[in-house]
């Protein structure tokens, strides 16, 4: 067992030296846990769960009490700011999100406004203060954003999409009004995770998540240019330590040194990339996150063994790894599984 206040990753995050790599799995708290769907049957719907502090807690400690991970990620959604913005969210069962109101012309994007996190995502600033409470200092608490390029590709297409069409029409077409849009969600997301951070988020991560659907040189126009305005308005210290950035380009692996200069500490990699190759490129300048085939949670035991230690040693020696999925756990995991798969990292001794 380890001492109260396990700060592993707040330390991996910076690339200071850790006895052992710490780990925590994106959608940590999901379906795949059978006291979440209990949990989210009780609330009566996703929305209903994320805006009710209490719940979003219990949920939030649900992988905490069940595994000996390394942080504790907020339960909330990227589109909590859309959500504020009263484009009218709805989570169909199995359908993903929706929006009533999408937002397609320069009209719709003027009417937009800039929401208050004190009053409007006051339920997601409770729910971080009472995480915090309530985890008395085991482990960290992750607090996150989308990127402005990822929320506003539901926000045009009014829901999930594999192709773009509507936001791509966009940056070909009418690319000024595209840029106002990104420019009000990265102002609306300072005000967000600052917010996060004064009720005690002690590390963040912008989720880029379709950011690989664009070309490197769209890249560096719609997605990157924001996050880098986010990070530099980001608070830098709480409690008297920094507060570490993640960012995570989903099919970014390519243009990771572009991530050098916008001020984050951290970058979350894909299984698409090999770590060591992305260390290779990125040296001690960045910290890594990542980045096991999240489909390797389906393995026989002695082979998901085999691919945690792949990642590991992939990464190498000495400090800077923090280690998770290269996206999120998937509903139909086996908890036995990431049991399996926490049990193997911690085992393992390399540096
Ligand atoms: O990681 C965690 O445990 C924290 C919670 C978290 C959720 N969403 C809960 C959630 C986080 C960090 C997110 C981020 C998020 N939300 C992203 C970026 C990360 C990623 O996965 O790429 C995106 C793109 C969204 C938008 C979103 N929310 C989609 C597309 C969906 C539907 C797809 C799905 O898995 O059902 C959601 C719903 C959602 N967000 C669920 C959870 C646990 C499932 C809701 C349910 O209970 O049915």
């Amino acid at each position: 067992m380890e001492a109260a206040g396990n700060d592993l990753l707040l330390r991996a995050l910076l690339r200071e030296p850790t006895p052992r790599r710490p780990v925590w799995l994106m959608r940590q708290a999901g379906r795949y846990l059978p006291e979440y769907r209990e949990a989210r049957a009780r609330a009566g719907s996703f929305m209903a769960l994320c805006t009710n502090p209490q719940l979003a807690c219990e949920v939030t400690l649900q992988p905490i009490e069940r595994y000996p991970l390394d942080a504790a990620i907020l339960f909330s959604d990227i589109l909590t700011i859309p959500h504020a913005m009263r484009l009218g969210l709805e989570f169909e069962a199995g359908e993903g999100p929706r929006f009533a109101h999408p937002v397609r012309t320069a009209a719709d994007i003027a009417r937009l406004p800039l929401p208050d996190p004190g009053t409007d995502l006051r339920y997601v600033i409770d729910a971080v203060a009472l995480i915090r409470r309530e985890l008395h200092g085991r482990v960290p608490l992750i607090g996150f954003a989308g990127s402005p390029w990822t929320v506003a590709t539901y926000m045009v297409e009014g829901g999930g999409s594999k192709l773009f069409p509507a936001i791509k029409r966009m940056i070909y077409a009418a690319p000024r009004e595209l840029h106002r849009l990104l420019e009000l969600l990265a102002r609306a997301t300072i005000l967000y995770l600052n917010a996060q951070i004064g009720a005690g988020a002690q590390a963040v991560m912008l989720f880029d998540t379709w950011g690989g659907a664009l070309t490197p040189a769209h890249y560096e126009e719609f997605s990157l240019p924001y996050m880098a305005q986010i990070l530099d308005g980001l608070t830098r210290h709480a409690d008297g330590r920094v507060v570490p950035r993640i960012v995570f380009t989903k099919g970014g692996g390519a243009w990771l040194d572009k991530l050098l200069a916008i001020g984050c500490d951290a970058a979350g990699v894909d299984w698409t990339t090999d770590l060591a190759d992305a260390r290779a490129r990125v040296g001690d300048r960045l910290a890594l996150q990542g980045n096991l085939d999240p489909a390797a949670l389906h393995a026989p035991p002695e082979v998901l063994d085999a691919e945690v230690r792949r990642v590991l040693e992939s990464f190498g020696r000495g400090p800077g790894h923090v280690f998770n999925l290269g996206h999120g756990i998937t509903p139909d995991v086996d908890p036995q599984s990431v049991a399996r798969l926490i049990e193997a990292v911690r085992r393992y001794r390399l540096d």
